[in-house]
């Protein structure tokens, strides 16, 4: 689909041949440019972790979305299997001879396929890891990058999409449920509700072992422009997201856990209740770290604006109508303001 579409980043395989360099080169130094390095790191609050076997796990998470805008979940019946399998295919792909994944390379114009962070366009400075999209089928690239054994790799991600897709649209539920939004509220979730059409990507981030990682950046900050995203992170930490007075606070991975975050188009859809989450990854110095993120929006041709639930005089709507895509060229225009700029103004 369109949605992914982002904006066209020129891939050198300099970029990308982490494997080479002992010195951080200056175009990765980011210090002096992080607009949000100067927020301290740490603080004794933690990101919510919410069971979600337990029966009020629906009122935490819709206390978490407020509060945070991101939690992570346990007992969530996601497939462990599937989970460690996954990772394993990933890792298999980042440890591929740099010649070989740029077989798969992401075309300027494409969505799919490997190369530089999506992001990256938005920044002067390079940013230390790699990552690999899949929107829709894997075959084509896979068949480049595994041309003997593609097809055990595409069944193992074709089912992590099947089973994420499930999970996600449980988890709309929960999180929309806690504001008293039922299935009639939402329309385009279809008639069972079960967000037929939605639309999926899976990303792939790994992030090599760095030299220098105080003055490097996996993952620049960024909200998520979608409804929602689920995260898994291998034992490597590296994740953090800002808190409003506290500053960068770190999601530490937990083995089984999951990550979910409020994406920009769930911030628009809870008239801004459900704040989406400003995020980086960070870099470590003697180990790599992956994790993998299933970008979970709504179908191309819906527009997403807030819910009618949610409006009220003393509440009147925050942002105007926009699909999916049309979000997607607003953030490309106003990167860092991409939800003001769908502001209403009165
Ligand atoms: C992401 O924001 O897409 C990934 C962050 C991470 O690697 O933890
Ligand atoms: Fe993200």
């Amino acid at each position: 689909t369109d949605a992914f579409r982002a904006h066209p980043v020129h891939l050198h395989h300099k970029h990308l041949d982490f494997t080479s360099l002992q010195e951080l080169p200056d175009s990765y130094k980011w210090t002096q440019l992080d607009d949000h390095a100067h927020y301290p790191s740490g603080g004794a609050e933690s990101v919510p972790v919410i069971d979600l076997s337990d029966p009020n796990a629906f009122k935490k998470i819709g206390h978490a979305c407020k509060t945070w805008g991101v939690f992570q979940v346990t007992n969530h019946g996601f497939p462990s299997t599937l989970l460690d399998n996954t990772e394993k295919a990933s890792k298999s792909l980042f440890c591929l001879p740099i010649q070989q994944k740029l077989k798969a390379a992401r075309s300027p114009d494409g969505v799919s396929g490997y190369g530089i962070a999506r992001i990256s366009s938005f920044f002067s400075k390079l940013m230390w890891s790699e990552g690999f999209t899949v929107v829709g089928s894997p075959v084509e690239h896979f068949r480049q990058l595994w041309p003997q054994d593609y097809t055990q790799f595409c069944d193992i991600i074709e089912e992590y999409q099947m089973e994420m897709q499930k999970l996600a649209a449980r988890l709309m539920w929960l999180m929309l449920g806690s504001l008293g939004i039922t299935k009639e509220d939402v329309k385009w979730a279809g008639p069972k509700g079960d967000f037929e059409g939605a639309s999926g990507a899976l990303q792939f981030n790994y992030y090599p072992a760095c030299p220098d990682p105080d003055r490097a950046m996996g993952l620049a900050a960024h909200t998520d422009s979608t409804l929602l995203t689920i995260l898994h992170q291998n034992s490597t930490s590296g994740l953090q997201v800002l808190r409003e007075g506290t500053g960068w606070v770190t999601v530490p991975p937990i083995p089984g856990g999951l990550v979910i975050n409020v994406g920009d188009l769930l911030h628009i859809l809870s008239n801004g209740l459900y704040p989406s989450v400003l995020h980086r990854a960070v870099v470590n110095r003697t180990k790599h770290r992956l994790s993998m993120a299933y970008l979970y929006g709504p179908p191309s041709s819906v527009k997403i604006s807030p819910l009618s639930k949610l409006v009220s005089p003393s509440q009147p709507p925050l942002y105007r109508p926009v699909t999916w895509n049309e979000y997607l060229g607003t953030k490309a225009k106003h990167f860092n303001k991409a939800l003001s700029s769908v502001r209403v103004c009165a």
